[in-house]
């Protein structure tokens, strides 16, 4: 067993599309680690010299890992960790991975208005995120857990509409899926266990200190 040992920082970051940006970004103040890649079949990846541990995680698990101390430090994006519901320090806004939740249907089955979906099935990988917005807009609404592929659910008569994520806005296009309703923004973030805060707070603090001075080059 490897356990998150004092000596260490453990890291988890997320297979996807998240993956090789957060890595690079790690590496530019320092952070590296020999054969870090998402291909690699190894789960976890040292750099004994600089005492930093990565751990390579399902996308959906970043936030567990953290909250339960597995992980110190995590990156996610905020969608997802939304909807995980757990209970975890936000330590900063990363600025890549930006992203956008919002409703969506199948153009040849649009209707009216918003209200005209009220009481029909959604498919979605984000349901407690979608239960709000609809709760927000007085609507009921069947939720229907997808893990991905979401775009299909209209399109095969699982649902009349999905609630998923759009970056280059590709996928609605090919499917002729049309937005009708915008919910949220989303970026990564740089989570944080709480107990790790205090109890290494020094590397950490050090850590977002250099990560923030490199974000504020990017913007310059
Ligand atoms: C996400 C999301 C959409 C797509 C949007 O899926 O669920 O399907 O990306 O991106 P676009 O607007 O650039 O086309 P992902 O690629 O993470 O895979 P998944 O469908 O398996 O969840």
């Amino acid at each position: 067993m490897v356990s998150n040992s004092m000596d260490y920082l453990t890291i988890a970051l997320p297979k996807g599309k998240l993956f090789g940006l957060s890595a690079d970004m790690f590496a530019k103040i320092g952070y590296t680690a020999e054969d870090l890649s998402e291909k690699s079949r190894k789960l976890i990846i040292s750099n004994d010299d600089k005492k930093i541990r990565f751990i390579i995680s399902k996308t959906a698990d970043v936030p567990t890992y953290v909250e339960y101390g597995a992980a110190d430090i995590g990156v996610i994006g905020k969608d997802v960790l939304l909807e995980s519901g757990k209970d975890v320090y936000e330590l900063l806004d990363l600025g890549f991975g930006r992203c956008h939740l919002m409703m969506a249907v199948h153009k040849n089955q649009k209707r009216g208005k918003l209200m005209d979906y009220n009481h029909t099935r959604v498919a979605t990988k984000f349901p407690h995120i979608a239960e709000g917005f609809f709760n927000s807009k007085g609507m009921q609404m069947e939720y229907i857990k997808l893990n991905g592929s979401i775009e299909l659910g209209p399109i095969v008569g699982l649902s009349e509409s999905i609630v998923d994520i759009v970056e280059t806005g590709t996928t609605l296009r090919e499917n002729n899926l049309e937005e009708i309703a915008y919910i949220m923004d989303a970026t990564a973030r740089l989570i944080c266990n709480r107990v790790s805060f205090k109890l290494k707070f020094d590397r950490i603090h050090q850590m977002t200190e250099d990560l923030r001075k490199l974000l504020a080059l990017a913007e310059v």
